[in-house]
């Protein structure tokens, strides 16, 4: 489908899934955990080539300690229960973040599946303790490290957490917020942004139909005009 690579997820309303429940905030994680392996495989069906995913965002650690180790330990669940998928379909796992604050096996098991994925043609992209600003901080970082003073863009780009990754064609945000939360910023110049009240585990392969046929009819100038 024409101009549509890649799909973000803002994964917003787990929380409030649960509590509707009267269940505790985590049984929301896990059943929002599930809608994403679910649309996975569609959302590639649709044509995309690049999806990533908004799991933990640099202030999420000011929630509660409970709840944190929650949604560190239900990630790397997640993996382990993934991989021989990513393996089998073709797809690359990479993770844009930071990942220094997780212990060394953590980091060993993420790099290991990132290692092994490498030569794969489609993407899935988690964002673990990411910010939009400290991707962009990060990259400054790294032009200073190489002693670049006049960079270009995409000299910048190269350094950002998502390198080689083409630019977000179109944002969802779930759970009724619109805001950005302090997704990716620099990558996001350029997105249509879609934003609707279903929980994060409510959402289904045909709401992500509902925002595609609405990112079909937008009219994409890029400042020109048409
Ligand atoms: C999104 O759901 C998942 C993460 C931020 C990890 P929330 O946990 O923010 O759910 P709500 O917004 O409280 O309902
Ligand atoms: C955004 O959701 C971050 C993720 C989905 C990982 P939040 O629930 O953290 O965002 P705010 O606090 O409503 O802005
Ligand atoms: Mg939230």
């Amino acid at each position: 489908m024409g101009g549509l690579k890649h799909v973000a997820f803002i994964m917003d309303g787990n929380g409030r899934w649960a509590t509707a429940k009267g269940e505790p905030r985590l049984n929301g994680h896990k059943e929002g955990a599930k809608a994403m392996e679910n649309l996975v495989p569609y959302a590639f069906s649709r044509g995309a080539t690049v999806l990533s995913f908004y799991a933990f965002s640099t202030e999420n650690w000011s929630r509660p300690k409970g709840e944190v180790n929650g949604i560190l330990s239900l990630l790397m669940l997640l993996l382990k229960r993934n991989f021989k998928f990513l393996m089998e379909n073709d797809i690359k796992l990479m993770v844009s973040g930071d990942l220094s604050p997780l212990s060394e096996s953590r980091k060993r098991r993420i790099t290991d599946a990132i290692e092994k994925t490498k030569d794969n043609t489609k993407t899935v992209n988690i964002l673990f303790n990411y910010g939009g600003k400290s991707d962009i901080l990060h990259a400054f970082k790294g032009l200073v490290e190489k002693g670049i003073t006049n960079p270009t863009e995409r000299d910048f780009e190269a350094e950002l957490y998502t390198k080689e990754l083409p630019p977000v064609d179109l944002l969802i945000r779930t759970g009724g917020e619109k805001r950005l939360s302090n997704f990716m910023l620099w990558q996001s110049a350029y997105t249509e942004l879609y934003f609707t009240d279903v929980l994060w585990p409510d959402f289904t392969k045909s709401d992500l139909d509902e925002a595609i046929c609405w990112f079909e009819g937008r009219s994409r100038r890029y400042g020109g005009i048409k």
